[in-house]
């Protein structure tokens, strides 16, 4: 199996009759690791509709578990946390998947204490999880930081699991982790095995700081056939991340917003912009979000690149209906994914170039996992920063007069920084970072081992 000549053979059948799907994760065929049992596993924190005073953890068990709980008290030094814990009651729901019939439990946490370091824990069938420590966001805004990362998607136990262990390393304590979509690939009746992945690669991270994910197209199947066909949402979305309750009536799985320490933080889903032509109707609900905006600051993260920056894609509708809003009204930063490439700033077609030295939004297109595609040439003239070939995380440092924004390839290093600053009239200004930084990193091959030139890694685990 390691001749590069048996690799290539392999590589071709895979091509030939599908089965990469099925080295998609490091399970052997017929293995059976990530099966629901009575001790709860999947333990994941989202942001209440308030971070201050409210979170929301989920949960899976088997389905021995009908109904669960949540214990929470304040984090003390004593290990008698039981004593003083409330109770909390989960909702909780089925799920059939391949590993067997789940049940996923949530418990929307109220009536907590700001900046307030908590501990909890969720029951199981006869048992409990460990007890997790999460820290409440402060009422007023203070500095912070927050994890993003561009598609986890392939391979995910195997070479993603490096990247967010790494960027925890860089960042502990991160108050949040944004995920810009295709967390997983999905699709190929394995879908459980590489969620297991992803819990697993991340551990307790998930529970330790809130999880804010936006879904990305790989995070829906096709349902019907030919010109019928339309992109459905997972089931394993909404049982597993019971996002704030605050996002528009159509789309309340997949679209929300929240405060969390002088930012406000949008979450929108292109994958139904684009698929199913909400992108007006996303716009209408997020204008009054933007324009009464009281936040110092606003991050909006979604899947599909505004300016695509790899070869072949575009995305024309979410220029026409949410670039016009995220100008108007001063978005500070959005967070992408999708293209499998690195991307910072904008390119608005042949020649055309959108300097974002000025006050617009800056965006970036991101890329955690190990699939990697090849910039386009207008990506290469026009990005202000772009990689190929490179597994990335960001951390940024908020505070209420400047954003820090810092891009780190898998290993730590700095690829990518700036920062925003904001006078106290609000004017901002980007300030390229001094940081001496690496050559822009380019795919070392003309092609693929299986022949594609679109791609700089097949997507296959070996
Ligand atoms: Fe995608």
């Amino acid at each position: 199996m390691s001749s590069p000549a048996w690799r290539r053979i392999a590589l071709t059948l895979v091509l030939l009759f599908g089965a990469a799907e099925a080295h998609n994760t490091l399970l052997p065929a017929g293995a059976v690791r990530y099966a629901p049992s009575g001790v709860p596993d999947r333990v994941v924190a989202l942001p209440g509709e308030d971070p201050s005073t409210a979170l929301t953890i989920a949960w899976r068990t088997d389905a021995s578990v009908a109904t669960a709980r949540l214990q929470i008290a304040v984090a003390g030094d004593a290990p008698d946390l039981a004593d003083a814990a409330r109770e909390v009651r989960a909702h909780s729901t089925s799920l059939e998947t391949g590993n067997r019939a789940a049940r996923h439990h949530h418990a929307r946490v109220t009536g907590l204490q700001p900046g307030t370091l908590y501990a909890y824990r969720v029951q199981g069938q006869d048992t409990w999880s460990e007890w997790f420590h999460i820290r409440t966001a402060a009422r007023e805004p203070e500095p912070f930081s927050f994890l993003y990362f561009g598609d986890a998607q392939n391979s995910v136990k195997s070479l993603y699991s490096r990247v967010i262990r790494e960027a925890w390393r860089r960042a502990p304590g991160a108050a949040l982790m944004i995920h810009a979509g295709d967390l997983v690939s999905g699709r190929d009746q394995r879908d459980d095995d590489e969620w297991g992945e992803w819990f697993e690669a991340g551990s307790f991270l998930h529970a330790t700081a809130l999880v804010v994910p936006a879904a990305g197209n790989h995070e829906h199947f096709e349902a019907g056939a030919g010109a019928a066909a339309r992109y459905v949402l997972s089931p394993h979305w909404a049982a597993q991340f019971p996002v704030p309750r605050t996002g528009w009536a159509e789309l309340p799985h997949t679209t929300y917003s929240f405060d969390h320490q002088g930012v406000r933080f949008i979450v929108l889903d292109s994958t139904s912009a684009i698929d199913h032509g909400t992108a007006a109707g996303q716009a209408a609900w997020l204008e009054p979000l933007l324009a009464d905006n009281p936040n110092r600051w606003t991050v909006v993260a979604y899947h599909h690149p505004m300016f695509s920056a790899s070869l072949g894609r575009d995305n024309p509708s979410l220029r026409e209906h949410w670039l016009p809003l995220f100008e108007r009204y001063g978005v500070d930063l959005v967070l992408q994914g999708h293209d499998h490439v690195y991307g910072r700033g904008a390119h608005l077609g042949e020649g055309a170039h959108a300097d974002s030295a000025g006050a617009g939004p800056v965006y970036v297109v991101s890329v955690a996992g190990p699939k990697q595609y090849r910039l386009s040439p207008e990506a290469q003239r026009a990005m202000d920063r772009d990689a190929e070939n490179t597994q990335l995380y960001q951390v940024v440092h908020v505070s209420p007069e400047r954003l820090r924004y810092e891009s780190r390839t898998a290993t730590g290093e700095l690829y990518d920084a700036f920062e925003l600053v904001k006078d106290a009239a609000g004017r901002k200004r980007l300030v390229t970072a001094q940081d001496s930084l690496m050559a822009p990193r380019r795919c070392p091959h003309p092609r693929t081992p299986s022949g594609r030139t679109d791609r700089c890694w097949d997507g296959v685990e070996w």
